[in-house]
């Protein structure tokens, strides 16, 4: 493919093993249970077919789901920054599992971070 997108260079397989492995990392981490539902079956369905369009792929999340509005979605959770600090060690650690490195993790990576830093609503208890 000429101009292949971020989804492309990934891949449907790796990218799928990606959000399954993070999703198991956020299962342990005790910041992130509290908010997270106990089954995460859906969630898991949901987040492949939004990365899979965030990465330039088809636009699965959006068909059945309408327009992401991500950051209104997340308000009914507490956000903090050691929310969303925690949520992307989850990410990193996923990316070191199934071996996703060079410019595409750093890519990939960069724009979670700045998605990750949108999605904070409110403050750290201690703030
Ligand atoms: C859903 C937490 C960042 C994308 C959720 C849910 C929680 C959550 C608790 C609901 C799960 C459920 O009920 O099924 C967080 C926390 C974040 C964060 C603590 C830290 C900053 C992000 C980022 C993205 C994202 C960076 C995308 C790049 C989504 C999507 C859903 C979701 C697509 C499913 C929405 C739906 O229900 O259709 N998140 N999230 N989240 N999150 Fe996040």
């Amino acid at each position: 493919q000429a101009n292949p997108t971020p989804y492309d260079l990934i891949g449907e397989a790796l990218l799928y093993k990606l959000i399954d492995v993070f999703y198991e990392n956020v299962s342990h981490h005790p910041e992130l249970k509290p908010i997270f539902p106990e089954d995460l079956t859906e969630t898991v369905r949901r987040q492949k077919q939004f990365m899979t369009q965030y990465l330039g792929g088809p636009s699965l999340y959006t068909e059945e789901h309408g327009h992401p509005m991500l950051r209104a979605r997340h308000l009914p959770f507490e956000i903090t920054p050691s929310r969303a600090e925690a949520w992307l060690s989850c990410m990193r650690q996923a990316m070191d599992t199934v071996g996703l490195a060079g410019d595409i993790r750093e890519f990939y990576y960069h724009r979670l971070r700045l998605t990750a830093q949108h999605m904070i609503n409110t403050t750290d208890q201690d703030e």
